[in-house]
This record gives C-alpha cells, sequence and structure tokens, in this order.
C-alpha cells in the first residue's frame, strides 16, 4: 500500500480497496497549507484519533465532498453523525472488519476536547491490518504500558509515532514505545508544526538507528511503498 504523509498525524493510505486518510489538519497547517490542497483529498474513510484540532480542522470538509466514512471513538462519531455525515462509531479495545481490512481502536494516554471545549470522548490509536500489512497509528499519546499488550495480538509492519515532545511523547519515549511494541521500523509525526513540537531531525534519526531502528521522517506530500 501507498503510505502518504500530510503533516501532523494526517496521512493517507492507498490500499487495494479503498483509501484511507487521518487526523486532516491541512488548511491550518503552516507547513502543509500551500502543499496541499484538501479538494484533491477524497478518502473512501477518514480515521480521528482524537477530537483536537491540529486531528480533525478538515475531517467536515472532506467528509462532505468525498462523502467519506468517519471512523472514531463514540463521542466524536456522534458529533459528526448530528452534521449528516457517515460515521462509524468505535470504543477502546474494539475491532471491526471493513470492506479493506481490520482495525482495532487501542488505548492513548491523552485529551481530546474539540476546539469549542465539547466533550471529544477518549483518544485513542488504530491498528490497521490491511492488504496482509499491520500498521499501529498510536495517536498522540504518552509512553504508555498498555502498548505492550500490541505485540501480544499483532506483527507490526511499521509504527507511526509521535515524536514531538511537550504534547506527546518526545524521541527518549518513543524509542522506547518501539521496544514495548517490538517494531523497529517508524514514522515519525507530530513535530515541527508549532513552536513547542519542533524537533532535531538528525538528533531523532541517530537516537533510533543507534539502537539498530529506523526513523522515517517524510516531507510533507511524501509517500512510501509498505
Ligand atoms: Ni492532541
Ligand atoms: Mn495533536
Amino acid at each position: 500500500m501507498k503510505i502518504t504523509y500530510y503533516g501532523q498525524n494526517c496521512f493517507g493510505f492507498e490500499t487495494e480497496k479503498a483509501t484511507l486518510l487521518t487526523d486532516p489538519f491541512i488548511t491550518g497547517n503552516d507547513l502543509a497549507k500551500d502543499k496541499i490542497d484538501i479538494k484533491n483529498l477524497n478518502p473512501d474513510f477518514i480515521f480521528l484519533t482524537h477530537a483536537h484540532q491540529d486531528h480533525t480542522l478538515d475531517a467536515e470538509a472532506i467528509a462532505k465532498q468525498s462523502g467519506a466514512t468517519i471512523v472514531s471513538n463514540y463521542e466524536i462519531a456522534n458529533h459528526y453523525a448530528a452534521k449528516d455525515l457517515e460515521t462509524h462509531p468505535m470504543n477502546h479495545g474494539g475491532s471491526w472488519e471493513f470492506s479493506f481490512g481490520k482495525v482495532k481502536y487501542v488505548n492513548a494516554i491523552h485529551t481530546s476536547s474539540f476546539p469549542d471545549g465539547s466533550y471529544g470522548g477518549q483518544p485513542g490509536g488504530f491498528v490497521f491490518s490491511i492488504d496482509g500489512k499491520t500498521i499501529y497509528m498510536a495517536g498522540d499519546t504518552a509512553l504508555t504500558m498498555d502498548m505492550k499488550l500490541i505485540p501480544l495480538e499483532f506483527d507490526l509492519d511499521v509504527a507511526i509515532l509521535p515524536i514531538g515532545d511537550n504534547f506527546t511523547m518526545g524521541i527518549g519515549d518513543a524509542v522506547r514505545a518501539s521496544d514495548f511494541i517490538e517494531c523497529n521500523n517508524i514514522i515519525g509525526c507530530h513535530y515541527d508544526t508549532f513552536g513547542f513540537i519542533e524537533i532535531d531531525h538528525d538528533g531523532a534519526k541517530k537516537a533510533f538507528s543507534s539502537v539498530e531502528k529506523k526513523l522515517t521522517l517524510l516531507e510533507i506530500g511524501e509517500s512510501i511503498e509498505l
């Protein structure tokens, strides 16, 4: 499958049967807004890890133009269902077999309010099992012992981990997380978007390579084949 980075925690997954988009935050992202036109994004599904604006800002517009189904926790799904958008509610620990593959909603340690302060349920991450590949998207999270549950069930091909610190794990905890989830192939996210989360790219890559792991930092708009 083709994985494309759109900044912050927004990724596109082009799978055999469907196109997925995660946490769309593009029109408000100074690093992405001039490179990516959301009018060109027409996913079949939009996965939202939590309600914060840097994960949901463009979800409504993209869902309206594409007819995508929004998949998230129960409260976020209800928020969009009330806007007459297609939704699929999940909650922690639950899995669902979609048309394109299986998805599990897993724990994250963070908060989840909408920009107006309304309740956005509890934050989470997703484990995607699609086209024979398994991808863990942690979402915004601290390092948590719950990550040790993931390799009990999944043999990950790649993990998308936040590395920007301040609001989520920083590099040191992301390296520890990669041990917890037993995955040596990491794509970084949630860095450089604002001043609080600017990182040293070379230092981050060295922290992983020094323990025989690989950290990939994609350019916005760049794709890789998994
Ligand atoms: Ni957040
Ligand atoms: Mn965030």
